[in-house]
């Protein structure tokens, strides 16, 4: 499989195989890893993998979109890192709609010192399930991630204390909902409680706490085996941040996950640890209602807790080679 790996422009060959390495450290809701990377004589394309959808969690497949930008975000970065600008083409081709972007490692150019802290923060970021420290983010590291989000063309709203209050009952609203449907249920447990040896799905020693349900955050539970020994999490107020886009097409959505990357790999440069809280934008009904109470301009997209947890382990990606597109096929 390695012929699909092929010098690009500037890059040679072990360079784009270390750039897809990168893409491939993404988040990715249950880890399912739904991308794929082809190598083209004019760049390097990501493509939306649908066989590795979740249909019940995320009928319309924007989660997918913010996955695959989270990945977009470290393909741009890495390629910036190691000196080319990467001139990215979003959504290029409306006959190939799993064709999501391209990559082109343009002329050589002096990397930006933060882009290049970032893509150093790439392997470093984990989703950190573990009770937060009690200790406040500094105002200058949010204004950072406010910042990050903003470069990608997307929003991170200052909450009050009365809106923060409401979007905890609005995890805990859609929380039930979600464990009340057998469907979620079947579907979660299927992505759950992995083994070592797997390679995609959430392992079980990635499981943080048990989530609370005594007015703490709820986080979703992804541990089977060890949850009586994990204990219950009890931590004073995360920061807990919102991120919205000015509207919800595809192109917003893969927008949105570029900016959620930014704001992660920000934090993980600042030292704070993150995790997802994502049940109140899974859920329909739920996510309008947080629209409104952001005053509804915004599409809300993912919601982060972030702050200093314990050390966590790796979370296993596939290989490079089960994510390559051979050169002459199309991933429609
Ligand atoms: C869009 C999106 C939504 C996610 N939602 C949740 C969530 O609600 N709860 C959670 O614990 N993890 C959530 N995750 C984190 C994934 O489970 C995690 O990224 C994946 O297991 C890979 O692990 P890593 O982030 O440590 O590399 C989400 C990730 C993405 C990209």
């Amino acid at each position: 499989m390695t012929s699909a790996i092929t010098p690009i422009g500037l890059l040679d060959s072990d360079q784009v195989r270390s750039v897809i390495g990168a893409a491939t450290l993404a988040p990715s809701t249950h880890n399912t890893q739904p991308w794929r990377f082809r190598c083209t004589p004019v760049g390097l394309e990501l493509h939306a993998d649908p066989d590795r959808a979740l249909p019940v969690v995320d009928a319309d497949q924007r989660e997918l979109l913010l996955s695959c930008g989270a990945a977009l975000f470290n393909l741009r970065t890495a390629v910036h890192a190691l000196g080319a600008h990467p001139a990215t083409t979003l959504l290029p081709r409306r006959d190939v709609p799993n064709l999501l972007a391209v990559v082109r490692p343009f002329a050589v150019r002096s990397p930006d010192p933060r882009l290049v802290e970032l893509a150093h923060a790439i392997p470093r970021r984990h989703t950190n399930r573990t009770p937060f420290q009690k200790a406040v983010v500094p105002a200058s590291v949010v204004t950072q991630l406010r910042h990050a989000a903003e470069v990608e063309q997307a929003w991170l709203p200052r909450l009050d204390a009365v809106q923060l209050e409401r979007l905890r009952e609005l995890v805990n609203k859609s929380h039930h909902a979600q464990l009340a449907d057998p469907a979620f249920v079947a579907e979660w447990r299927y992505w759950t409680g992995r083994g070592r040896d797997s390679r995609d799905g959430v392992p079980d020693y990635a499981a943080g706490a048990m989530p609370a349900d005594d007015g703490g955050w709820i986080l979703r539970d992804f541990g089977t085996r060890t949850s009586a020994r994990r204990g219950r999490i009890d931590e004073s107020d995360p920061l807990v941040v919102v991120i919205g886009s000015f509207g919800d097409t595809r192109l917003d959505q893969l927008r949105a996950g570029q900016a959620m990357q930014r704001v992660l790999l920000t934090a993980t440069a600042a030292g704070l640890d993150a995790s997802f809280i994502s049940q109140p934008v899974e859920v329909p009904s739920v996510r309008d209602e947080l629209r409104e109470l952001l005053g509804g301009g915004l599409w809300p997209q993912i919601v982060l807790r972030l702050g200093r947890g314990r050390p966590v382990a790796w979370t296993p990606r596939r290989s490079l080679a089960d994510v390559l597109l051979e050169p002459d096929r199309h991933g429609a």
